[in-house]
């Protein structure tokens, strides 16, 4: 699957955020190592802390499945000048399935940043041995 489609699937689902407290939507895109896409938007509630962002939600629903080995992640926010990249708690959580994941970042179409887990995230939270 290629940049352009994941990032395609990820700014279709964005549609879906549920997001009326901040009015900041955010789809995210999944691709699993078998081929198949897991995608997530952001849910916010009206108690605002219980908020859980796209990144997470899409690979809470991998991992529902059943699947860990996750091979790219592509993230559309609203339409910012630049591209907003994954907040800190979703860094952490990526970083617990992929060491070096490469991450896909767009905001307006055509905005667009190619990072990895290992740039955002070099120093992790890690007490346990895996
Ligand atoms: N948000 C995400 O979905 N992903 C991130 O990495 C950062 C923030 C959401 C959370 C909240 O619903 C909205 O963006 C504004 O913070």
């Amino acid at each position: 699957m290629s940049d352009d489609e994941l990032i395609g699937l990820a700014r279709e689902v964005k549609e879906n955020a549920h997001a009326p407290y901040s009015g900041f939507r955010v789809g995210a895109a999944l691709l699993a190592g078998d081929g198949r896409v897991f995608t997530g938007v952001n849910v916010e509630n009206a108690s605002i802390g219980l908020s859980v962002c796209a990144e997470r939600n899409a690979i809470a629903r991998a991992v529902a499945d059943g699947v860990t080995d996750f091979v790219r992640l592509a993230i559309v926010t609203d339409s910012t000048d630049e591209p907003t990249m994954p907040c800190g708690v979703c860094r952490q959580v990526i970083w617990e399935f992929a060491r070096e994941l490469p991450i896909i970042v767009e905001s307006k179409p055509g905005a667009r940043v190619h990072t990895t887990i290992a740039e955002l995230f070099p120093r992790p939270f890690t007490s346990y041995k895996r």
